[in-house]
Formats: structure tokens, sequence, C-alpha cells
């Protein structure tokens, strides 16, 4: 039921501090991390991660494989239609993880059942208990999000990144990966409810919908794990308000999207203060073009305010988890825009829940 709202979207935006809670509880103890399915050593013999996925999925996929190559084990995230056709060659020592909300997208469990028939581990991470994923894997983890209604995935994208975070360190523990992240990011997941309380009480995520929402498209550009994010943030507002947008990867705006850039493409730029300078840069690019850009960011980070028009504020936390909060910020800006445009946001035309063919 969806109860005192107007969307099942809008409530499962609300729901994420307990997302993220159920996603986190019990799992870590300092930094030391434990999931209920998987035995201790169960990826002492991981020599690389390959992550499949599709749409939001995916993009919690990118977020994981960076949050592991960042603590030195080899990672990386596919498309899952893409690997289905075009798997790389297997090499020992390769898990593939499936990250799929509901654990029967069609495409997902296609490219897990190649890299199975090729001969590789395969772990499911879905919210579904039961679900094919889950059944077909060698192993499930479970992201807890609760059920999620909205055809727009909202707090299961958070749970899958909380749940990566964890994994990541768990893999790169066992493996004795050794990069240079910043540590303490399991302890610092239990402080990530309460930052995503703190934006749900306070965002101008509705009044900068109102002053952009007759824009002729909208971008969304970031590095390192803000990248997924922009990605993310784009894919959320397409899907609900069938507005026009991209995200890229912000050093990619002057090998080709820059030319779309007008004063009337607001560029949402996400800062997770890592690579801040290089993004300012990118902004002074859109701002010289005259596009309004409004930057999704701590309040340390008086750089980027500095060069942008609006900031959508983020509370502090560790640098890995900043795309986390960002991404709230991100969904409260397509839901409003979407319902000042009156779409069927928990319907959005075009669209299933669950995507059952390939
Ligand atoms: C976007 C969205 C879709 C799904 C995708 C994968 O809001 O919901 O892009 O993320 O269809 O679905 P799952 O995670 O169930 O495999």
């Amino acid at each position: 039921e969806k109860g005192a709202f107007d969307h099942y979207m809008r409530k499962e935006i609300d729901e994420q501090p307990t997302a993220i809670a159920q996603a986190v509880r019990g799992r870590a103890d300092g930094d030391e991390v434990a999931f209920e399915s998987l035995s201790p050593g169960a990826f002492a013999d991981v020599e690389r991660v390959h992550f499949v996925a599709c749409g939001t999925s995916y993009h919690a996929a990118l977020y994981g494989a960076q949050l592991l190559r960042d603590r030195g084990v080899p990672a990386r995230a596919y498309l899952a239609s893409e690997y289905a056709v075009t798997a790389p060659p297997t090499e020992d020592g390769t898990v593939l993880v499936g990250v799929t909300q509901s654990g029967e997208t069609a495409d997902t469990l296609a490219a897990l059942r190649r890299g199975a028939a090729e001969g590789l581990g395969t772990l499911a991470v879905t919210n579904v208990v039961g679900s094919t994923a889950a059944r077909e894997c060698d192993d499930t983890v479970l992201i807890r999000a609760g059920p999620e209604i909205g055809v727009a995935a909202t707090k299961t994208f958070s749970s899958q990144v909380a749940t990566l975070g964890l994994l990541a360190e768990r893999i790169a523990r066992e493996v004795g990966g050794s990069g240079s992240t910043p540590a303490g990011l399991p302890a610092a997941l239990d402080d990530v409810p309460d930052a995503v309380e703190t934006i749900l009480a306070d965002s101008s995520a509705s009044a900068l919908a109102t002053r952009y929402d007759d824009s002729d498209a909208y971008f969304f550009i970031g590095r390192g794990t803000g990248h997924p994010v922009a990605l993310e943030g784009a894919l959320k507002l397409k899907e609900i308000s069938y507005e026009h947008a991209e995200g890229f990867p912000a050093g990619e705006l002057k090998h080709g999207p820059l030319a779309l850039v007008t004063p009337s493409t607001p560029v949402f730029a996400i800062c997770t203060g890592q690579h801040t300078e290089k993004l300012v840069g990118s902004i002074e690019e859109v701002s010289a073009r005259g596009a309004p850009v409004v930057a999704v960011a701590p309040r340390s980070e008086r750089d980027v305010a500095a060069v942008a028009d609006d900031v959508l504020w983020v509370p502090e936390t560790h640098p890995e988890l900043v795309g986390v909060l960002a991404n709230v910020q991100l969904q409260l800006l397509s839901y409003h825009t979407a319902t000042l445009l009156d779409r069927p946001v928990d319907k959005p035309r075009n669209l299933a829940k669950s995507v059952t063919v390939e």
C-alpha cells in the first residue's frame, strides 16, 4: 500500500533509510564483513570479478566494479544483453556476479547461464528470495530492500550499492587486494540511513525541478563513482518524465556531447569529493556555453559550489558513498519533474517492472 504517498516511487524513495540499514544489518563488524549465505574463504581463489546486469542494476554494478578496482581487485561490469552475445574469453578464477533486483530479468539470466556453461562460478545479488537468479546461481547475496512496486528502481539501487560495497570489502580482504582506497567503508555505511533522512527532510530538488522543467534536455556528468550515478540520474529522469536526458563521464564531454550543450540544457554535476579539480574544469566548459550547472555535492566541496549556479547538497560521508546520497537527490529531481509534467510515475509507458524476454 502506498498509504499517504501519491506514488509508490515516492514511498520507496522515502523507505531508503530502512532499505539501506537492512542491507547492512549484521553484515559488518568494524571493517570485517560477513554474509550469512557465504562461507569464510568463499572468494579465496578469485582473481577477477565480472558483473552482468541491466538498466539501473547495471549502474549499481558499474559502481561495485569500481569499488573492487579501488581495492586492487580486477573487476568489470558488462551489460547483460551484450555479455550474452560477446562474453570475454573464459579465464580461471573469474567469478560472475549477476546484479538483478527481480532475479527474473531474461538478459541477466542468459548472461549468467552463459558464464556457468563456460565453467565460471556464479553469484546472484538480488532482492527476491527464491527468484530464478537466486535458484540458478552457485551462491546468493540478498539486498534486503523490501518489495519494490514502482517501475522505476529507487531503493533497490541504494541497497545494491550498499551490498556491493560490503562485497567489495569482503572479496578484497580474502584475495589480499591492495588498493589506495580510503578505509572505513563498512563502518561508514551505518551512518548512510541518517544522511538519507537528512536529504529527504530538506531537499531543494523540488524547487530545481520547477526551475528547469521546460528545458530542452538534461545532462548528468560525473567521474569515478560519480559516473554510474550520472548514468542513473539520466535513466531515471528519462524513464519517468519522458524528457531527453543523458549521462556522461565528465571527461567525455569535450569528445562530442558538448555540441549539445546550450542555455536550455541544465547540466547536473555529481561531485563525490574525488577528482574535484577535473570536475570543476568540466563545469567551466559547460558554463562557458551558457548551460546552467547544478552541482550535487557535499558542503565541503566549496570549489564546485563556487562555479555552479545551484547546489543540491548532500551530507558528509565516506568518499565512496557520496554517490549513494547524490543519487537520492537525483531521484527526487526526477520524481518532481515527472509530477510537474503530469506523467504516470509508477507506470511509465512501454516499460515493465521485470523484463522477462531477451
Ligand atoms: C530502471 C529499472 C530497470 C531495471 C532493469 C533490471 O528504473 O528499473 O532499468 O533496473 O530492467 O531489472 P532487474 O534489476 O530486476 O534485473
